[in-house]
């Protein structure tokens, strides 16, 4: 059971992203989308792609947590780190597969290994994600990048995380949340019935 949002379910949840999307006008980390807008743009690129499931929906849900932090949602002034990366883990596991639920925690921990590993990546971040980088802790050091490539979905989130830094763009148009549900509810369907 969720602690934060007890009656949520697999039948439900799908519903409940529905709604954050549709209430969240909350500009995005100081960027000219919003949250909402973010995240739809990840997804829409994923999909034109033509990646899988898991990368469309983990980019379309990565940033969840701004929507669902109990320390709100982080602005270009902040101080200190409000880990909407945890809030947003806690409230996809145990209704999506693993796989998603690590795109969403690691998504951060993401951009600090990509800094840390590909030199002309921090040329990528925007003034925002610059900023939000210094307070989540700067670019991995040495220990922390070995102990990121081991992680088992490592490609996946790093997938998530180049959709992260694609969805900026205050011109481009996507449909919204419910172009994407019924393949969000694809994968809770796979995690509850496979346990995927
Ligand atoms: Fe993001």
């Amino acid at each position: 059971m969720n602690q934060q949002y007890p009656s949520l379910s697999a039948q439900n949840i799908v519903a409940f992203l529905q709604t954050l999307f549709d209430n969240c006008n909350d500009a995005y980390l100081g960027e000219a989308v919003t949250v909402s807008q973010h995240m739809l743009q990840g997804a829409t690129l994923a999909q034109r792609g033509g990646m899988p499931d898991e990368v469309i929906v983990g980019a379309l849900l990565h940033d969840i947590g701004h929507m669902v932090s109990p320390l709100g949602t982080f602005a270009i002034d902040d101080t200190w780190d409000r880990h909407h990366e945890n809030s947003g883990a806690r409230l996809l596991a145990g209704y999506f597969p693993q796989v998603v639920v690590d795109c969403v925690r690691h998504h951060v921990a993401a951009k600090r290994f990509l800094c840390a590993t590909q030199p002309d990546y921090f040329d990528r971040l925007s003034q925002a994600s610059v900023h939000s980088l210094q307070l989540q802790g700067g670019p991995m050091t040495a220990d922390e990048v070995a102990e990121f490539e081991r992680l088992p979905n490592l490609e996946t989130i790093l997938q998530v995380r180049y959709l992260d830094e694609a969805g900026k763009c205050p011109a481009m148009n996507t449909p919204g949340f419910s172009h994407f549900a019924p393949q969000v509810q694809r994968l809770v369907d796979a995690h509850l019935q496979a346990g995927y």
